[in-house]
């Protein structure tokens, strides 16, 4: 019997967890490709920590596709949505049309619903986008019986999405040609190659950031003189240095990079007129807190990096967490920063995975 004619619900949950850049990546080329003005490097969460998990259902009797996100229902004619699910619906298009039986894999005529929800809040700069789209893109891609390259796919959900469907240390290539065919992800190293490194997350604000990374980064290209510069003569050099110090696990290297890095970009947000404001005061105190612990043990041993929003991710050695903890704890007690923090994070084994 063909495939289109069982008629019965098939069901797909995986999760993926976010990913966390140390070279941005800020400003786009292509609106809706979604091609980059400079590649980036990110290392990818732990899968049980900030993860989405999204369950796909796809029935005959499904009239429409629809999306639920952290359990509201959300516009399923969203253009990335779109994009996504045309991707992925072409793609198992041409398998079949290639004669390859799809084992397990749902009729192409079939709608589908999603719903999806991220265990840590929503557009607030931890990467939430990333995750749900490089999510979205997977579970698909399992209900659709597609293998193979899915960060081109996941790109044009989100661009900080093709970072997450791989582990360890990513970088994103910016690529060079005009249909985007080779703008994508790839591992620079497995997480196994750096056990040691960890990532402490500080909750600064759980709220949703006032200039979301689409239209904030828009502004910035059409506005800030800083951000061509960086994205001409800064970053390729640091992507190489970056890699670099990746492989040598040099953790000095590495989070000098990643502080020049993120401090960069956020004076990018500044050059950006009108400005853009992420940081906050709890955020510029976490900066102030790791050159002064740095510069007590003369050593590099912190290193802080903020996304579009106030929410602080620092990088350490697994034997520096215990008084990491500590001094967090000291400086920025629940009470006056109104956050929490979620402590000593290992980088991902596996970025995505399916839930059986
Ligand atoms: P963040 O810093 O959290 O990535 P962005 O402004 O980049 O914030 O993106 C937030 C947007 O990403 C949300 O408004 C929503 O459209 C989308 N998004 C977040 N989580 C998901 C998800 N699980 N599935 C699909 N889309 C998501
Ligand atoms: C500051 O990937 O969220 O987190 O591509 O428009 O969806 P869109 O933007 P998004 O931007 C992320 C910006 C960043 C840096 C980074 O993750 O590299
Ligand atoms: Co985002």
């Amino acid at each position: 019997m063909p495939e289109d004619c069982v008629d019965k619900p098939h069901i797909v949950t995986c999760t993926a967890p976010v990913n966390i850049a140390v070279i941005k990546y800020w400003g786009k080329r292509h609106e809706e490709l979604i091609l980059p003005i400079n590649s980036s490097l990110s290392v990818t969460l732990h899968q049980d920590q900030l993860k989405t998990t999204t369950t796909v259902a796809t029935s005959r009797s499904f009239q429409e596709d629809r999306i639920w996100l952290n359990g509201k229902e959300e516009d399923i004619n969203h253009p990335r949505l779109q994009s996504c699910l045309r991707e992925i619906r072409r793609l198992s298009r041409k398998r079949r049309n290639d004669g390859d039986p799809i084992l397990n894999a749902t009729g192409l005529s079939h709608k589908v619903h999603i719903c999806s929800v991220n265990n840590f809040p929503t557009a607030a700069g931890l990467a939430s986008s990333a995750a749900g789209f490089a999510c979205l893109v997977y579970t698909l891609a399992q209900v659709f019986g597609i293998e193979g390259e899915l960060s081109g796919i996941a790109r044009q959900g989100s661009g900080s999405a093709c970072r997450s469907i791989y582990g360890g240390f990513v970088q994103w290539l910016m690529g060079q040609k005009e249909d985007g065919k080779d703008s994508l992800a790839q591992q620079v190293e497995p997480e196994s190659h750096w056990p040691e490194l960890r990532i402490l997350v500080l909750v600064a604000s759980a709220e949703r950031k006032p200039v979301g990374s689409t239209s904030g980064m828009q502004t910035s290209v059409q506005t800030s003189c800083l951000l061509k510069h960086r994205a001409e003569s800064v970053v390729p050099g640091r992507m190489a240095e970056m890699i670099q110090a990746v492989r040598r696990k040099d953790f000095a290297a590495f989070a000098e990079l990643t502080m020049k890095d993120s401090n960069q970009f956020h004076a990018t947000c500044l050059d950006t007129y009108p400005p853009i404001f992420y940081l906050n005061s709890v955020s510029q105190q976490v900066i102030n807190v790791v050159h002064r612990y740095n510069r007590h043990y003369g050593e590099t041993r912190l290193a802080y990096t903020f996304d579009a929003g106030p929410n602080a991710v620092i990088f350490t050695l697994q034997q520096h967490v215990p008084e990491l903890v500590e001094v967090v704890q000291h400086f920025f007690p629940p009470e006056t920063n109104g956050g929490q923090f979620i402590k000593g994070l290992p980088v991902n084994p596996v970025a995505i995975s399916e839930e059986l």
